[in-house]
């Protein structure tokens, strides 16, 4: 990185705006990203939703978003009517809010920020579901790169929506295809996907409404992407080689440059740890917990930050990690369950009170480095997919909906460091068998050796002169390339 600081001498000060989709699955990379983007010299400005700044302070502080140098954060609307604070913003909604309210309040900070006291706005770096900002950056002649937080089978499974509407396959005729056999259609048309079946494809795909909002959504969004200046991935070359091969022919400006948490090591940003965006209380004291454990003994086990479950499938998971007999620490969201407090059964807890850890909110990136965890049972959102990479930890792999099946697919069939499990049909002899073959058994070893494997490729990627690396500092020449 330091080679990149050294092209920035005597140039004026870039001043990059991120903008992030409101959820906790998008603002953590993009806040990683930031935090690169100014170890190479970069002003940051770093916009969250009047809500979700409102989370944060309430999570975090007063004080936990001011006073960073060349690092601001900023807010604007989302567009959506007040709701309760405590859980978390209907997706469908937010999809639907920022496409038809964040322009406005956008551009109105771009141009606060050219008359305010940090440098003259240079470039924009928008989610690539906010799309509505390459009308901004046209109308303030920037450079807008795309970053989709997703991976790149995912991206691409995105990019093929119109093409399996116009084909017929999707919305569902009706009710019954979700259980005549057509979701196991074989999908063998994508360019770089294999194996794969209507399935395991973005759970949005199975709706029978031909008017969906999140199918025309995702249609606009993805429209959009040919409009920007770059497109960034944070996955690395040597997992996704054939679909990055074939999206490299569909877009040539495109960068993969994960993953960013460990661009982020090498560098000096030690400083800026303290900068979270964490949208619950982080349960620090867990670390102690796993303190206590023996090595490589505990299961971790969490769904991220969005999905939500019901009472019986909360209730079959907690049977399954008791009878295990195993070590757990289990992160329940306080809005985890569907219409009700995630409370489990008190017999549950009296059962596993020696040997289980329940937890509101952890930080789940030291978590999955402490050496007490043995394995982690994921919903295979795209971040903690990465993160359990980036750690060598084999997967139990549980997805609910959207970039979960497909990761989930790729993670246990092509890249083995996990095993599949039915969210729909979620029973506690599954869980039981599931996690003793995990954390003791002969397929247990060998996923945690090819995630040990994938995790070298990974730092591979990442060192000086590897592909995501060099990625990262081609783009950034490039951006000083166009402002100079
Ligand atoms: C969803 C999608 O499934 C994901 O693929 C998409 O890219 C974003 O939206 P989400 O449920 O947020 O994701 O999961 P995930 O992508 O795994 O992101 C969750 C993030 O929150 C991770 O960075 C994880 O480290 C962090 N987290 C989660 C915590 O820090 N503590 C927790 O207790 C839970």
């Amino acid at each position: 990185m330091s080679k990149m600081m050294g092209l920035l001498g005597g140039t004026k000060k870039p001043h990059a705006v991120l903008i992030p989709f409101p959820s906790q699955g998008h603002i953590n990379p993009f806040l990683k990203l930031a935090k690169l983007l100014h170890s190479n010299g970069f002003h940051i400005t770093f916009v969250n939703t009047d809500f979700n700044h409102q989370r944060l302070v309430k999570s975090r502080g007063p004080n936990a978003l001011i006073g960073f140098p060349n690092f601001q954060f900023e807010t604007i609307p989302d567009g959506l009517p007040p709701s309760n604070m405590d859980s978390t913003q209907s997706i469908p909604a937010l999809c639907d809010s920022t496409r038809k309210h964040c322009l406005i309040p956008f551009c109105n900070l771009i141009s606060k920020l050219n008359h305010s006291h940090a440098p003259p706005v240079t470039c924009i770096f928008s989610d690539g579901v906010m799309s509505f900002t390459i009308k901004a950056s046209q109308q303030f002649g920037l450079p807008n790169i795309l970053f989709w937080t997703h991976s790149a089978c995912a991206f691409m499974s995105f990019k093929e929506c119109k093409n399996l509407m116009e084909r017929g396959l999707i919305p569902l005729k009706d009710a019954n295809y979700l259980t005549n056999g057509h979701l196991d259609s074989a999908i063998d048309w994508i360019p770089g996907l294999k194996n794969i079946t209507l399935r395991d494809l973005p759970g949005i795909y199975r709706t029978t409404d031909p008017n969906d909002i999140l199918l025309d959504f995702l249609v606009e969004q993805i429209e959009a992407t040919s409009k920007a200046s770059a497109i960034i991935l944070p996955t690395f070359d040597a997992l996704e080689h054939d679909v990055l091969n074939a999206l490299s022919t569909m877009f040539p400006k495109l960068y993969t440059i994960g993953p960013l948490e460990l661009l982020l090591v090498q560098t000096s940003e030690s400083t800026f740890d303290s900068i979270k965006c964490n949208l619950w209380k982080e349960e620090s004291e867990c670390l102690k917990w796993l303190d206590s454990q023996e090595p490589n003994s505990v299961l971790y086990v969490n769904f991220g930050s969005v999905i939500v479950m019901r009472h019986q499938q909360l209730v079959e998971l907690a049977w399954g990690l008791a009878n295990s007999k195993k070590k757990f620490m289990w992160v329940i969201r306080p809005d985890l369950v569907e219409g009700e407090a995630s409370i489990l059964p008190p017999e549950i807890v009296e059962e596993t009170k020696d040997r289980g850890l329940l937890v509101g909110w952890c930080p789940q990136e030291q978590v999955l480095k402490h050496p007490a965890v043995a394995g982690f049972l994921t919903h295979c959102g795209w971040n903690s997919t990465l993160e359990s990479i980036t750690n060598g930890v084999p997967l139990i792999c549980c997805p609910f909906f959207n970039d979960q099946t497909l990761n989930c697919r790729y993670i246990s069939r092509e890249w083995a460091f996990g095993m599949e499990m039915d969210s729909d049909n979620v029973t506690r002899a599954e869980v039981e068998k599931l996690v003793k073959e995990l954390l003791e058994g002969e397929k247990g070893k060998e996923m945690k050796k090819k995630a040990i494997e994938w995790k070298k490729l990974a730092q591979e990627a990442t060192h000086t002169n590897g592909s995501s690396f060099l990625n990262l500092e081609k783009l950034v020449n490039e951006l000083l390339f166009v402002k100079s």
